[in-house]
């Protein structure tokens, strides 16, 4: 049964519209664990634009499942995560001009840098996951460089209207994940998922886990975080 690890960034996003002190992603991680999440998730970005440094130090000593860290594979990055010790390191690529995590890192052009975070992390105990698009070559490419990990990228298939670019988006998912798993490599899948678009995931076996983040905070705003935490679990569990 897959899991599901709650990305509370967008908390934060709230928090820091008013450079306020609240609402406090310590206290969302908290209250997603206590909902039956298997994970809590954070990005902490160069820009620093959510989460700070302050929040990820301080979920580390509180988050009682596991801390999944999403970065860039940066220097500065490498050394916090070396400190810090998550239980899992996500590189992803990084824009200062986009809303969100667009696309899957690519590497065909970055390979030997990430190859490089990958060998000092996983060196030091802690296990990467490579956030790629569901693409053949980047998962034997991830295979390549050792990483543990990777987590499929779902946002094509999520944000697709058109039902023949929906079918073709899940299509190279469920090819992607395939694939990974003859690996051996352990799948991960996110971005954008939400409570429809979950569904489409049964029967799926292979996924070890759902990295769920805005739609769940959005949600929460309306219901409370304990209620859209467990609908999403639920939903995560019929698959
Ligand atoms: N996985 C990765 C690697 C991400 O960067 C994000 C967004 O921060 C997510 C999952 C969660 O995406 P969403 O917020 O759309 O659920």
């Amino acid at each position: 049964m897959a899991g599901l690890s709650v990305n509370v960034d967008h908390i934060a996003t709230l928090r820091e519209a008013r450079k306020a002190r609240y609402p406090d992603p310590v206290s969302a991680g908290i209250l997603v664990e206590l909902a039956g999440a298997d994970g809590v998730v954070v990005h902490l970005r160069e820009d620093r634009r959510h989460i700070q440094d302050r929040d990820v130090r301080i979920l580390r000593s509180v988050v009682q499942t596991k801390l999944i860290l999403e970065m860039a594979s940066t220097p500065e990055m490498v050394g916090i995560a070396l400190d810090l010790r998550p239980d899992v390191v996500t590189l992803v690529p990084e824009k200062r001009e986009e809303l969100t995590t667009e696309g899957g890192l690519d590497l065909m052009v970055h390979q030997s840098s990430v190859a490089e975070t990958v060998d000092t992390l996983q060196n030091s105990g802690i296990p990467v996951s490579i956030f790629i698009d569901p693409d053949p070559e980047q998962i034997k490419l991830s295979h390549r460089i050792n990483a543990s990990m990777v987590e499929i990228h779902t946002g094509t298939f999520c944000d697709a209207n058109a039902a023949v670019k929906k079918e073709q988006a899940f299509s190279n998912i469920v090819d992607a994940v395939k694939l990974a798993h003859k690996l051996n490599l352990g799948i991960h899948a996110g971005h954008g998922l939400c409570y429809s678009t979950i569904k489409a995931f049964k029967g799926l076996h292979e996924i070890d886990e759902f990295s769920i983040g805005h739609s769940i905070v959005a949600r929460a705003t309306l219901v409370g975080m304990e209620n859209a935490v467990k609908e999403m679990r639920a939903l995560v569990k019929a698959l």
